[in-house]
């Protein structure tokens, strides 16, 4: 059985589709959640439904008996609560005797990385490698998902501000991302424990202001700012401080070069590449 942790989240409810379509029927396929009821349209399609919130580790071991393929999507909220979930639920899927485990990490695990988030994916990746269970680490990129929301501004203004500088990056949407990570699980074998599920090409956020500028027929502009002013700016619209500083940290991260990274390993798991920045660019802007 495989089953799919987060399946009430946007990635987690995605990959359980994937399994879906690519299987052909829900047999064999289970979904984890904290609150079931959200879940009442996977269980009605046949899916097998549990019970799993990370902390409250009691009641996992129920949720992963008779997993073999364990997917196991990476939780939101500050730094060390993230890294405290997955151990549990490492641990519990080691005493439970799944088999293999799928881990959603980041393209990002450098030690000398700026970003929480690198620090979050780079310490479960380390509990996975001492947990003696097998184990894949599927590193995404950046969610294109998230285009609109940081560039959308400049579709009022002309301009959108991030402190990215010229760093480079690939966009992969969340539906993409879902489709390689079922197949890596329906996979009978993976020839790799890492597979970086990054674009074919990485680029800046000049870059990225043109592609949108060409799907819109509008003037955008990219202007890097510094790290301060943008945390204070998300602050001052209501975020808390883990999240305004996780966010600043991570385009920290991409100015650095650490998002800088283009593999064909997306298309060795799915069949073929995921969508190139300019048909992105067009699906998430061309009709605003
Ligand atoms: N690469 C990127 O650009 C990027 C951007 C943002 C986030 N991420 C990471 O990718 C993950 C999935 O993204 P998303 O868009 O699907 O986020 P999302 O919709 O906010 O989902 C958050 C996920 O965290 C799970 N979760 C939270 N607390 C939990 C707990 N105590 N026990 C078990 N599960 C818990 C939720 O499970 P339920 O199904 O039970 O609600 C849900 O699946 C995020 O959590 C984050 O780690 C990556």
């Amino acid at each position: 059985m495989i089953l799919v942790t987060g399946a009430n989240g946007q990635l987690g409810r995605r990959i359980v589709e994937q399994l879906l379509v690519r299987r052909g029927s829900a047999s064999g396929i289970a979904a984890s959640v904290r609150y079931p009821a959200r879940a009442a349209d996977l269980a009605e399609r046949g899916i097998a439904v549990r019970q799993a919130d990370f902390d409250r580790p009691a009641d996992l071991a129920a949720a992963f008996t008779g997993v073999d393929k364990l997917i196991l999507v990476s939780t939101d909220g500050p730094k060390e609560v993230r890294i405290g979930r997955h151990r549990k639920a490492i641990e519990a899927a080691r005493a439970a005797g799944v088999g293999h485990i799928l881990y959603t990490s980041l393209i990002d695990v450098a030690a000398d990385s700026p970003a929480d988030l690198a620090a979050v994916h780079r310490a479960t990746e380390a509990d996975l490698a001492a947990s003696g269970v097998k184990f894949t680490a599927l590193r995404n990129p950046l969610y294109a998902d998230f285009l609109p929301m940081t560039v959308g501004a400049a579709l009022a203004t002309g301009v959108f501000q991030l402190p990215a500088g010229r760093g480079r990056a690939s966009f992969v949407s969340r539906v993409e991302l879902a489709e390689a990570a079922a197949a890596a699980a329906l996979a009978p074998a993976l020839a790799r424990q890492v597979y970086q599920l990054t674009g074919q090409a990485t680029h800046d956020y000049h870059e990225v202001a043109a592609a949108v500028a060409r799907a819109t027929g509008r003037t955008v502009r990219y202007q890097p700012i510094g790290e301060d002013a943008y945390a204070e700016e998300l602050e001052a619209s209501g975020l808390p401080g883990w999240l305004a500083s996780s966010m600043t940290n991570i385009y920290a991260a991409v100015a650095a070069g650490h998002f800088d990274k283009a593999s064909n390993d997306f298309a060795t798991l799915v069949g073929h590449p995921p969508r190139p920045l300019a048909c992105l660019a067009q699906e998430l802007f061309g009709r605003r």
